[in-house]
């Protein structure tokens, strides 16, 4: 139906919350407020920070799960194991630029290190990726910048 609820699925990037060294709360957090907003979480994954690892899941959950959106959580910044945007940009169909745009120029005048994010936003087929960073700060910050636009582009998109 066309306004069925929009399926969501959440995916945590880190290596220390993957080996259990961390309690991961930055994915809860992102799929509480997905599901205040209304959206279905289909699954909550959490993965190292692996690119082959990270492509997969991607594709699984867009290929195979047909979820209308992946939030992902860490693995943006400029160390050397942040490889999240890679494994996005190469699962991708089509760039969506504006989102990862507005997360970053809005987040610019909460904190200057938002600068630091290197997180994108793309098209894989009818899901949308969109990349956050990985404090549980920086994922309420970002949602409340972007979640209120979503809805309209993935009603088109589906
Ligand atoms: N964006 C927002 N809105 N709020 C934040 O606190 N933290 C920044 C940046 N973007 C932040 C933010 C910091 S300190 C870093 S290092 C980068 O996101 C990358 O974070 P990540 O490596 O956890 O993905």
């Amino acid at each position: 139906a066309a306004d069925a609820p929009l399926r969501a699925a959440v995916m945590t990037l880190s290596d220390k919350g993957a080996a259990g060294e961390r309690v991961d709360t930055s994915g809860p957090r992102a799929a509480e407020l997905l599901a205040e907003a209304g959206y279905e979480i289909v699954e909550q994954v959490l993965l190292p920070d692996a690119q082959k690892k990270i492509e997969r899941e991607l594709m699984r959950l867009a290929d195979s799960r047909q979820v209308d959106l992946i939030i992902t959580t860490g693995g943006t910044g400029l160390s050397l194991r942040d490889v999240t945007p890679e494994a996005t940009m190469a699962v991708a169909t089509r760039n969506v630029p504006g989102i990862a745009e507005t997360i970053r120029a809005e987040s610019l005048k909460i904190t200057r290190r938002a600068m630091l994010s290197r997180g994108v936003s793309v098209v894989r087929g009818q899901t949308l990726i969109v990349n956050l960073p990985g404090s549980t700060k920086a994922v309420e910050e970002a949602l409340a910048i972007v979640l209120p636009q979503l809805e309209h582009g993935l009603r088109i998109l589906k």
